[in-house]
């Protein structure tokens, strides 16, 4: 875990207080609700379709098991006894009582947490890869650039009225699980020619209205220079980007606009002011960083275990949820364990308080009280001994927590949608429990392999749509619900944005369309080919054909 410093602790502390009287004048009529907006933001809480939403960050999807116990707790006593674990590794209450979220505040202060940088026109909480640390393919842990980007960020006095959101992703390792291309700043980390570490600068992507995905402004970059770069495009973003226009604020329609090439004259001309100055970033300070990241004592182990293999052999059910939720691990003896938040039939994402306690015993009793969240709404055992994960699993089943669906087609991201959300075009959970139920043939669904497919229930794209293999978007059609498909999205190294197959859906048909994508698929596979490959190779219409025929 990252543990707070006596500043850390403060600045949470003041915000409580801060905010406690906040909206006490708010409730008491003293601030109007154009003034109350910007604050009621700055601390994660949107007013939402039945309630207030609140989103509370959790820093590069870092928890410890008193921190998931303290949130199980709050959402017993202040919410409806779950949370929804979002795409950006935060944790959204859907009815908390305005009166009572400065409460929420204080006791998530108890705990090291807190809400700041989840909404509002700032560098909002940075995201990374749910590997980082134990990634065998890592190049350098991620967490410690992305907590000091965190320091450097929260409260930033010229960033914090930037002219939209800004969110920045860090991937540390050589496949990125963090969609850097997909963010308005992506860091992805590599080794140079030399073999000495550098970074890529991805800027300018992001979903929501108009999807792009980044373009890399600078191949290399020396590292220690991450935070003086980051402030030199954020500064060009924020001296130009338009804040006439809510739908063209974001910093990738300026580098659209501008070109490439044009940004980048501009960003390297700022950042001749801002190079090699204080906030550059030398080994001393990630040393220092790295320090308040809890240490892992991890045991010398043999990388086989006899009873593993035994069971894992005998055992079809388990095998079946170890190929899909067992990760390598740096370490020897050890692995990383996916627990789905994906059961067939239930809201994506959604975690009880219950299943919270129950991940948070798990976390104690075989990952060194640790635990991370996936930005695809799953719960991550980071350091899980070979010779516990048979008695892992048998737990974790028993509460709902191990469907084997890792990276399958009912894994599927979603948003909450019309049933939460109020920017909603149409409801996105019924269509992924109606998907859910029409595959629950587990066998199928392993035989069919990777495939991520990603809802959303509108343009604004929380739920990612645009690149999942098989994308779908909530539109409005007269007043009614309706669905848009695509197809060929995808995250990672090789991303790509998915291409509209045709006319939209009702919800009754989202099933029957998904399962005749499918055997199109199935039908015209190569062996061993994914969908998305069978989808590259082929193109959208074979798929367009038999899905309108
Ligand atoms: C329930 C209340 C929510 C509200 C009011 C809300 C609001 C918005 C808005 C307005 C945008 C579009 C911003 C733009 O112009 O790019 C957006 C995008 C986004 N939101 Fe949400 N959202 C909500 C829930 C969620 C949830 C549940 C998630 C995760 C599951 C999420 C994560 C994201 C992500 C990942 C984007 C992506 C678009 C991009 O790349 O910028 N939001 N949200
Ligand atoms: S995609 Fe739209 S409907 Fe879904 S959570 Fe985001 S804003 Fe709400």
């Amino acid at each position: 875990m990252y543990q707070y410093d006596n500043i850390d602790q403060t600045i949470v502390n003041e915000r409580v207080t801060q905010f406690r009287d906040q909206t006490s004048r708010y409730l008491s009529g003293k601030l109007t609700d154009d003034e109350f907006r910007p604050l009621r933001l700055q601390n994660g809480l949107y007013i939402q379709r039945h309630a207030p939403m609140l989103r509370i960050a959790i820093p590069y999807g870092l928890l410890s098991s008193k921190q998931l116990r303290k949130l199980a707790d709050i959402a017993d006593r202040f919410d409806r006894g779950y949370g929804h674990f979002s795409t950006r590794q935060n944790l959204q209450l859907n009815w908390p009582k305005l009166e009572e979220t400065p409460d929420i505040l204080e006791e998530l202060s108890k705990v090291e947490m807190h809400a700041i940088q989840t909404s509002g026109n700032c560098i909002r909480n940075i995201t990374t890869d749910q590997f980082a640390g134990v990634a065998p393919d890592e190049i350098i842990d991620p967490r410690a650039i992305a907590e000091i980007l965190r320091q450097w960020s929260t409260f930033h006095p010229e960033f914090s009225l930037l002219p939209r959101k800004f969110k920045i992703a860090v991937s540390g390792s050589k496949q990125d699980r963090a969609i850097v291309q997909a963010h308005d700043i992506g860091l992805e980390f590599y080794y140079d020619k030399e073999q000495k570490m550098a970074i890529r600068v991805w800027v300018g992507g992001g979903l929501g209205r108009t999807p792009i995905l980044g373009s890399v402004i600078r191949e290399h970059l020396e590292w220690e220079h991450v935070l003086t770069y980051c402030e030199a495009i954020i500064r060009v973003y924020n001296l130009h980007g338009r804040r006439d226009n809510i739908y063209k604020a974001r910093i990738k329609i300026l580098v659209k606009a501008l070109g490439v090439e044009e940004f980048k004259k501009q960003v390297e001309a700022e950042w001749l002011h801002l190079k090699n100055s204080p906030n550059t970033i030398n080994e001393g300070e990630l040393k220092r960083v790295t320090k308040f990241f809890t240490q892992m004592p991890y045991e010398k182990l043999k990388d086989q275990d006899d009873a593993f293999d035994e069971v894992n052999k005998n055992n079809k059910a388990f095998a079946s949820w170890v190929k899909r939720s067992v990760h390598p691990h740096k370490q020897k003896g050890y692995r990383s364990v996916t627990l789905s938040l994906k059961p067939h039939g239930l809201a994506p994402g959604d975690a009880t308080s219950d299943q919270m306690r129950i991940v948070a015993e798990l976390a104690d009793q075989y990952s060194f009280g640790e635990l991370r969240v996936s930005h695809e709404q799953n719960l991550i055992l980071a350091d899980v001994k070979l010779k516990d994960i048979f008695k892992l699993w048998e737990k974790a089943k028993a509460h709902q927590l191990a469907t084997p669906n890792i990276g399958l087609l009912t894994d599927i991201i979603c948003c909450p949608g019309g049933d939460f959300c109020s920017l909603a075009n149409a409801k996105s959970i019924p269509i992924a429990t109606s998907i859910q139920e029409a595959f629950d043939d587990l066998d199928y669904l392993h035989d069919i392999g990777e495939l991520e497919l990603n809802i959303s229930g509108c343009m604004n794209a929380c739920g990612h749509h645009h690149i999942g293999h098989i994308g779908v978007l909530g539109v409005d059609k007269d007043g009614s619900e309706w669905y848009q498909v695509t197809i060929g999205g995808k995250q990672g190294n090789d991303a790509s944005l998915g291409t509209v197959i045709g006319p939209s859906f009702a919800a009754e048909e989202m099933p029957g369309v998904v399962k005749k994508l499918i055997d199109v698929y199935i039908k015209q596979r190569n062996p061993e080919e994914r969908f998305i490959d069978t989808v590259r190779r082929l193109g959208v219409n074979p798929f367009k054909e038999h899905v309108y025929a």
